[in-house]
């Protein structure tokens, strides 16, 4: 049996600089990652299985369409062949939520995939596969925090945010990617400023948070109630939203914080936690 945790995806900071021809945007972004996520499993098996578990099951069926399904489908066909597999999801993180979710599960069934099959993880095959299913799985195949240029596959690590507390909250809408960017106004608002991972994320905006908020209103309020957090030090939306984010330097004051949405926001769901 293969545990392989698939560690929530955040975008500390995405600049959108331009809507490219073949529809995707180029991007400017500080990926991080934090400590808790959903969790895949796998055994070999008589013939090839799929279950979905967990919080978060629910939305989502296990059908052909599933990134985990495609990744095992696309290894097998471009990188090497996998015995049949017992797979299951345990799905603990909400999903179309900027945390990366299907992405980070991807990424997790290509990690295990190459340990089954002896192929390393920097392998450029399992890049090119990776960046085949979406944009954000080489991030979450590399899982550390790095700079991500061009469609948010083109990546340089950075250091310096590891241990930092962070509340993550979703108020339990789900948002899908797509109609998002197309709310973009196609202004280029400057790339990522210069400096270190933490000043890049501090002096950084998320340039989908007003298209976001124009699909999701309560994405708005959900920043203000992080905003009003005592030892809030970075308030953001992650990705295309709606999971917004809080990192602390404090635990306590971490802590403190989810306690407080938890209070404030019974139908929220917010996970404390640390970056990676
Ligand atoms: O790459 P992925 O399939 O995850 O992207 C989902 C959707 O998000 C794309 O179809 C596209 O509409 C949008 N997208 C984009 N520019 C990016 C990444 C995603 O426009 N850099």
């Amino acid at each position: 049996m293969i545990v392989e945790p698939a560690p929530a995806k955040l975008n500390l900071a995405l600049h959108v600089r331009r809507r490219r021809e073949d529809g995707y945007h180029e991007l400017e972004t500080l990926f991080a990652f934090v400590a808790d996520g959903d969790v895949l499993s796998l055994a070999e098996a008589e013939c090839d299985r799929f279950e979905i578990v967990g919080p978060f099951a629910g939305g989502l069926t296990p059908d052909g369409d599933n990134l985990v399904t495609r990744a095992r489908d696309a290894f097998a066909r471009d990188v090497a062949a996998l015995p049949p597999l017992a797979i299951t999801l345990d799905k603990r993180l909400p999903v179309a939520s900027g945390i990366g979710g299907g992405s980070a599960d991807a990424a997790a069934m290509l990690r295990a995939a190459a340990r089954l099959a002896d192929v390393v993880t920097d392998d450029p095959r399992l890049m090119a596969v990776a960046a085949a299913l979406g944009s954000d799985v080489p991030a979450c195949l590399l899982g550390r925090t790095a700079f991500g240029a061009g469609r948010g596959e083109d990546l340089r690590v950075v250091e310096g945010l590891a241990g930092r507390p962070v509340v993550l909250v979703n108020p339990n809408v789900a948002v899908p990617t797509a109609p998002v960017f197309g709310r973009w106004d196609g202004v280029d608002r400057g790339p990522l400023p210069g400096g270190d991972a933490w000043s890049v994320a501090t002096l950084g905006r998320n340039d989908l948070f007003v298209p976001a908020k124009l699909i999701a209103p309560v994405i708005g309020e959900v920043v203000d109630a992080l905003d009003r957090l005592d030892g809030a030090v970075l308030v953001r939306m992650s990705g295309s939203g709606a999971t917004c984010f809080a990192v602390f330097n404090d635990p306590d004051a971490c802590r403190a914080g989810a306690y407080a949405i938890r209070a404030a926001y019974p139908a929220w769901w917010c996970l404390e936690t640390a970056l990676v």
